[in-house]
């Protein structure tokens, strides 16, 4: 039995953002002490293998945290600690937002799943960056740069230049979050010309790494579209996938019935099979995301092409080992199937 298994029925009989407040504080807390070294001492796994040389950063291994768990930037030495790759933080947004009203946050238990419309709640753009330049992060760090909510999409390129601005001198790579189905407006932002005119306003001021988060939901013609993008535009990489408003028939919690985005196991194979679409397409890194919960999982999108993988719900259900389990699972996989490193088995699926 580990720390976990005694701590995980006193967080999930508290509603499911009192209990994330309470582990990500714990996170922060323990990364701004020297417990952060004996947590890195059990937690990290330190393997040349792992390496992954991507997005002009040397990561130590290809498990990051995903957008969402530290929207603030309060708790990345912490995750860092846990043995977590990168850290993605934010979104974040121009001003600081309250998100929507509680409960948001809600876990769908017998499916491994969580549904949450926060609505970009985050301290704010100047707050972010100030937090992230007193860092000196041990991990590269992604910012999640999302559009406020009282702009429109005439108005977008112009906030989300503002937010880059502050967080542009603590970020080592940016995600142009275009795919937040919480937020209003978020659906205009994905058709071409809106999407150009906001990645472009952020090339021209030198934001660099820059990626784009994609929705799951997005039908393949348009994911094909946004594509031709990333190459025309010269994008640097791809985060596949967001949450999804769909709701498979095997949804078995009461709380399926929630608005907002799903999470978590139900998403796993779409979010893969979209990695798998993305590598086929663009000569950049891709970023898998959704439903990763073990070895096998993050394994089985490095080998459909991604270069890194990201996770927020299995965090929830299996703890802070999660980042271990998976870096020693992963260097189990690779022998098993003869790759000397990570880096040999990104696409390996691949045509
Ligand atoms: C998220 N996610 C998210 N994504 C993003 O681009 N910006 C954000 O602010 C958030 N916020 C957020 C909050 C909560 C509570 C959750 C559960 C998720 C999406 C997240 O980064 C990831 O793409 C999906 O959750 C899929 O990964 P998992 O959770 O299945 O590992």
């Amino acid at each position: 039995m580990n720390a976990y298994d005694i701590a995980k029925p006193l967080l999930f009989s508290l509603p499911a953002e009192t209990a994330h407040t309470l582990g990500h504080g714990v996170v922060g807390l323990a990364g701004h002490t020297p417990v952060d070294r004996a947590l890195a001492g059990h937690y990290a796994v330190d393997d040349p293998r792992l390496r992954v040389d991507a997005l002009e950063s040397t990561f130590p291994n290809p498990v990051g945290v995903a957008a969402g768990f530290d929207k603030n930037a309060e708790a990345v030495r912490g995750l860092a600690a846990l043995g977590f790759g990168f850290v993605e933080v934010g979104g974040v947004t121009a001003v600081p937002q309250s998100g929507n009203q509680r409960p948001r946050m809600f876990r769908l238990r017998a499916d491994d799943a969580v549904i949450n419309r926060m609505g970009l709640n985050n301290d704010g753009a100047e707050a972010v960056g100030e937090r992230l330049a007193d860092l000196s992060a041990p991990v590269p760090v992604g910012v999640n740069i999302a559009k406020s909510e009282h702009v429109d999409t005439a108005g977008a390129p112009a906030d989300y230049l503002a937010t880059y601005e502050e967080v542009a001198a603590g970020g080592d790579f940016f995600v142009v979050n275009v795919s937040c189905p919480n937020s209003q407006g978020f659906e205009e932002l994905q058709n071409r010309e809106a999407m150009a005119a906001i990645l472009t306003e952020l090339q021209d001021a030198g934001a660099a790494p820059l990626l784009i988060k994609l929705s799951p939901d997005l039908p393949e013609p348009a994911v094909a579209d946004t594509l031709d993008l990333v190459t025309e535009l010269g994008l640097d990489g791809v985060v596949a996938t967001n949450t999804s408003t769909e709701r498979p028939d095997s949804l078995e919690s009461p709380n399926r019935a929630e608005t907002g985005g799903l999470s978590g196991a139900p998403i796993e194979a779409r979010a893969t099979e979209m990695t798998r679409f993305v590598a086929e397409r663009v000569d950049v890194p891709v970023v898998g995301v959704g439903g990763v919960a073990t070895a096998e999982d993050a394994y089985r999108k490095i080998r459909a092409g991604a270069s890194l993988v990201q996770l927020y719900t299995a965090f929830l259900y299996r703890g802070p080992s999660i980042a271990r389990e998976i870096n020693l699972g992963l260097l189990d996989l690779l022998e098993r199937d003869g790759f000397d490193s990570v880096e040999a088995a990104v696409g390996a699926d691949l045509k």
